[in-house]
């Protein structure tokens, strides 16, 4: 059953967060949004269209980079602190933006309502990205795009096991996130097909959370 808009943010409430991981996210992306990131996140949210749900939203760090002209713009975000942030944001021009608190896992949404998902740094932090990958489809149009930029689980015969040791104390450091997701192939096994646009092995993160990848996927027919 689809979660209604009460149930998915007391699901969100149980999210972790806090008022001063939200106020310090900024300043610790500071330093890759301007090396790099930044770059990213135009070229990926600039290729949303029509009725759109970006998860995960953070603090805002990619609404300056939405184009003109879309029918909706869902900010699904289940941290209140950064909510709060969000907010106070200069939205997107030409649509009224909405937005939802709700974790990726219980997006209160009607099946086939999305046009485009995108998200940026997301599918490393979510508590189960399954359920989330299922719950990106379930929302999609059949033909609709899900759009991605995510550090995921270095090839590399060294630094993919460094990354599984590190997995619990880089949670700790950087806000719930796992630096060791192999998150492509979660998504061809849950029901994606998977176009890998872009792929980066030096900076702007830190060894530990490289590679970072791009990329669109569509749901399976
Ligand atoms: C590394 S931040 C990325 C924020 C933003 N997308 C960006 O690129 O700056 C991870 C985000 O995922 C959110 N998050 C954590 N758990 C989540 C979940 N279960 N569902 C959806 N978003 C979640 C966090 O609150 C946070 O905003």
């Amino acid at each position: 059953m689809i979660a209604s808009r009460k149930e998915a943010e007391a699901a969100a409430d149980r999210v972790p967060g806090s008022s001063l991981s939200a106020r310090i996210y900024e300043p610790f992306m500071w330093l890759a949004d301007k090396t790099g990131f930044r770059r990213w996140r135009k070229k990926i949210v600039s290729q949303v269209s029509g009725s759109v749900l970006e998860l995960g939203a953070g603090t805002g760090l990619n609404l300056e980079h939405y184009p003109a002209g879309l029918d909706r713009l869902v900010l699904v975000e289940p941290d209140f602190y950064k909510a709060e942030l969000l907010a106070g944001k200069q939205m997107p021009k030409g649509v009224e933006a909405e937005i939802v608190r709700a974790p990726g896992e219980m997006l209160p949404f009607e099946d086939d309502t999305f046009d485009t998902v995108v998200e940026t740094l997301v599918l490393c932090t979510v508590g189960d990205p399954e359920a989330t990958a299922a719950e990106i489809r379930r929302v999609l149009k059949p033909d609709g795009r899900f759009l991605f930029m995510e550090h995921v689980r270095s090839d590399g015969p060294r630094l993919g096991p460094l990354q599984d040791r590190l997995e619990r104390p880089w949670m700790k450091f950087a806000d719930g996130c796992h630096c060791n997701r192999r998150t492509v192939p979660m998504l061809r096994a849950n029901g994606f097909e998977v176009e890998v646009t872009a792929e980066q092995d030096k900076f702007p993160m830190p060894p530990v959370a490289r590679p970072i990848v791009s990329g669109i996927a569509r749901p399976e027919a």
